[in-house]
């Protein structure tokens, strides 16, 4: 399920938890989308706008959407449009993050995005695109608890520069912060849960989870034992992730795993040319892994892509469990 959807429409018709208004700093409505929610919400809209004593450009405030299919309005007010002597492209990237910043305090789930300040306010469009896209696409991959995030293009013009857009379907981001953190171990269990239990076994995969693919056991391979993780993202989605560590002259590619519904869409062939390059950056000699014996597709799947099998290496994990594996190398 894609967080992003590009609709042609009128946003006061979305049944979406919040609507975005392009209003101005007064927040007493006008013309354009503001007169269109203003009209559609009825007058309540207005005697909560005059409660709210105004917004600035680039910031964001929200009030219930009334008569509207949508629970609640978050205002914003653009930046007119001078030929970006203003930090116009700042304050439009502020729009959305501001209103993002809303979304997750309230809790909002889905919201939908008019082409804020492409209209009265004059910003060229193809770039207001491009900033409401790639602040949005970076907002979610901190934030997978938001569902569905819409840009309703109301003209022709915004709603083809949009589907053109040639944003990156496949983002791979560096894991630093807990919430990313929590997203890779919320991953890590679905995996598991899904792809090992017919493998090894459900007890011997709630031992693993809870050893090494819990978020505190992540948090210190990160923070304590050198490894590096990686989220890697299908148009915007948290579809699989990395972990990889410098041994010597090997880059050892400790986890490298992809959901299952998002298998075939190219995420692992794309992950691994991802650590190839990280590989070639700090002058390794090979990417090394283990897989375990009877995981067929996965050693099928690093044979495809170039690794050849060095040979067994089984490792007592604890608890009486062993790891019985096979050694792949891939020579750079
Ligand atoms: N649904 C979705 N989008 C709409 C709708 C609608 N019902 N009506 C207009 N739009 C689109 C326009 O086509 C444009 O792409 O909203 C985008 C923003 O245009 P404006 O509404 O003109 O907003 P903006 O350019 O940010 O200027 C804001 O205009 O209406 C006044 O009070 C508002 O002073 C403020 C200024």
């Amino acid at each position: 399920m894609a967080k992003i959807e590009i609709i042609r429409g009128d946003i006061t018709q979305l049944n979406v938890d919040a609507i975005v208004n392009a209003a101005n700093r007064s927040l007493l409505g006008g013309g354009g989308v503001d007169g269109a929610i203003h009209r559609a919400a009825g007058p309540e809209l207005l005697e909560a706008c005059e409660r709210l004593n105004g917004c600035n450009t680039g910031d964001a405030k929200i009030t219930p959407g009334f008569r509207l299919p949508s629970k609640y309005v978050i205002h914003t007010v653009g930046p007119v449009w001078n030929n970006g002597k203003n930090r116009e492209k700042e304050l439009l990237a502020s729009c959305y993050r501001q209103c993002l910043r809303i979304v997750s305090e309230n809790g909002i789930k889905t919201i939908a995005f008019p082409n804020i300040s492409t209209g009265v306010y004059g910003f060229p469009k193809p770039e207001a695109a491009s900033i409401a896209f790639e602040t949005v696409q970076d907002f979610l991959t901190e934030h997978p608890e938001l569902e569905k995030v819409i840009f309703c293009c109301f003209d022709e013009e915004n709603f083809s520069i949009y589907n053109n857009l040639n944003f990156n379907k496949i983002i791979i981001k560096r894991v630093q912060s807990p919430q990313a953190i929590q997203i890779v171990a919320g991953l890590a269990s679905t995996i598991w849960n899904e792809h090992y239990v017919l493998i090894i076994g459900q007890e011997q995969v709630d031992y693993m989870v809870a050893s090494f693919q819990s978020a505190d056991a992540i948090e210190k391979q990160i923070n304590n034992e050198n490894y590096e993780y990686y989220l890697i993202y299908h148009l915007s989605e948290p579809s699989g992730y990395i972990s990889i560590k410098l041994m010597g002259d090997e880059l050892f590619l400790s986890k490298f795993y992809i959901t299952k519904e998002k298998r075939g869409t190219g995420l692992g062939k794309e992950g691994l040319k991802f650590v190839i390059n990280i590989a070639k950056k700090l002058d390794a000699k090979a990417i090394t892994l283990t897989v375990n014996k009877y995981n067929i597709k996965s050693i099928k799947a690093y044979d495809k892509m170039g690794f050849k099998n060095t040979g067994s290496v089984v490792s007592d994990i604890g608890a009486g469990f062993v790891m019985d594996d096979f050694k792949m190398s891939y020579e750079l």
